[in-house]
């Protein structure tokens, strides 16, 4: 359901947030957590914050207002939270009128809801990820009553649209397409976390493209947890390859990328989409998790390794140049020896342009935490070592395949370490760094590929 009634009722009370700060000076920060869809919901955050009259700095110790968005889908995000909120506590002793905010999918966890409740409760407001439109109004509620504020949503089925946003690139743009995800990977809490998936309308999201690229918006990353599968539910009959397609038509857009696609809903459809359309990236983040049938299976994946590897040969195919990057899990449990070569055997073949590794992380909740045969520590470590090993060598590999060819670069910043230098990526992600020659950041040039440093390139600019 599409809720502009909602909008406009939370426009209201950003309206009277901004009224009572009028003529004052107050600072936001912003901290996130976690994978592209909070950022997107950040910036969104970020967006009612200014509008409220609140303007951002950079550091925690500096802030009237901090927003931490949080991430669960591994246990290390967990602690690095607690982490940053003990700290926090002292910035309240300096400034009791500090608001302290949390949100996000740690925030869906009750567990975690209750231990906020015991042992941090200079914490002012909290919600979760079902209700992020909400953030002025709760605001409000705390700053008029003084006390905190929680309010947790198990579910919802609205998508409010037309809140304010700020982007934290003027040229480049996340744009969520879908919400969500009903794969119930079993080692996964984002099902739990973030509902069951809800798609955009088409001419929504279109619009919303249309205006980012009116804004200087060349590059957008169209965001859902399972991108394939986007337009279920829809009343309006739309594919994602189609989607795409014309989010990539649209006049000013340079460049579309796309996250995160799930293999068993791989189209050919979109494999074509991909190679005719030269604006969509060569690059596809397909990711794999095991290399293993008996580990896939349990996962409950619903694809075997000799359909990923079918699915790796496509496109590699018809469309030579693509690149393809990945994430694996080592350590789920009853995870053997003979999983692993099987995985190894993957990468190998595929010969993975890039790909992140995790150790399994146990989330209470999910299928896999109570299964049987958890590895120990040493046994997780060793198989994480191994895969890694495996990965850098043959996305090492790769990166060499475009040494010494010339390649669009969308300049994305000035080099931190020099400013001489530009820093900027190829269509297959690639970070290349190159000599500042007077070119602005958002702007695409040809940049030729002189020497590859593994993962980045050192080029130089060709006019
Ligand atoms: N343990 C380790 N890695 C996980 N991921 C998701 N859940 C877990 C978990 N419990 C990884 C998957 C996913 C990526 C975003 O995070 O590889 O693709
Ligand atoms: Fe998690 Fe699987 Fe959904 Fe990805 S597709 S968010 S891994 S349940």
């Amino acid at each position: 359901m599409n809720d502009s009634f909602e909008s406009e009722r939370q426009l209201e009370y950003i309206e009277k947030i901004r009224k009572q700060n009028s003529g004052r000076t107050l600072k936001y920060c912003s901290v996130v957590f976690g994978c592209q869809m909070n950022e997107k919901d950040s910036e969104k955050l970020c967006g009612m914050l200014e509008c409220m009259g609140y303007i951002k700095t950079e550091y925690e110790k500096d802030a009237d207002l901090i927003i931490y968005n949080t991430c669960t889908v591994r246990e290390n995000a967990d602690k690095r939270l607690y982490g940053r909120l003990g700290v926090a506590k002292q910035y309240k002793r300096d400034n009791p009128d500090l608001i302290i905010c949390l949100c996000g999918c740690m925030m869906q966890e009750e567990h975690v809801v209750q231990k906020i409740n015991t042992s941090y409760p200079y914490v002012n407001l909290i919600f979760g990820t079902h209700n992020i439109f909400k953030f002025a109004e709760l605001l409000y509620a705390v700053i008029e009553t003084g006390d905190r504020v929680t309010d947790i949503w198990k579910e919802t089925d609205l998508i409010v649209e037309d809140l304010p946003s700020r982007r934290k690139y003027p040229f480049k743009s996340g744009v969520n397409i879908m919400f969500g995800c009903d794969n119930f990977c079993s080692y996964c809490i984002v099902p739990y976390v973030r509902g069951r998936e809800r798609s955009r309308k088409r001419e929504d999201i279109i619009n919303e493209i249309r205006a980012l690229a009116s804004d200087g918006v060349v590059e957008v990353m169209l965001l859902g947890q399972n991108v394939n599968s986007y337009g279920k539910g829809l009343s309006e009959s739309v594919s994602f390859a189609e989607l795409l397609d014309e989010a990539a038509n649209i006049d000013g857009i340079k460049r579309v990328r796309f996250m995160t696609s799930h293999p068993k809903d791989l189209s050919d459809e979109l494999i074509d989409t991909i190679r005719d359309n030269p604006v969509i990236a060569r690059h596809i983040h397909l990711p794999l998790q095991s290399g293993s049938d008996r580990i896939l299976s349990l996962m409950n994946r619903h694809y075997t390794k000799e359909d990923y590897l079918r699915l790796a040969d496509q496109l590699r195919t018809k469309i030579p140049d693509i690149s393809i990057t990945t994430d694996i899990i080592t350590g789920f449990p009853t995870e053997e020896e003979k999983d692993v070569e099987d995985t190894l055997d993957v990468i190998d073949k595929v010969c993975f342009d890039g790909a992140f590794t995790f150790e399994y992380s146990k989330r209470t909740g999910t299928a896999a935490a109570v299964m049987d045969g958890q590895l120990s520590k040493e046994k997780m470590q060793e198989f994480f070592d191994r895969v890694l090993k495996k990965v850098q060598e043959t996305s090492k590999k790769q990166a060499m395949r475009f040494e010494g060819s010339e390649m669009d670069v969308l300049v994305e910043g000035i080099n931190e370490k020099d400013p001489s230098m530009l820093t900027g990526r190829i269509s297959q992600n690639n970070v290349v760094h190159f000599k500042n020659c007077g070119v602005s950041v958002g702007s695409f040039v040809k940049v030729r590929l002189d020497e590859c440093q593994g993962f980045y390139y050192n080029g130089t600019q060709v006019f």
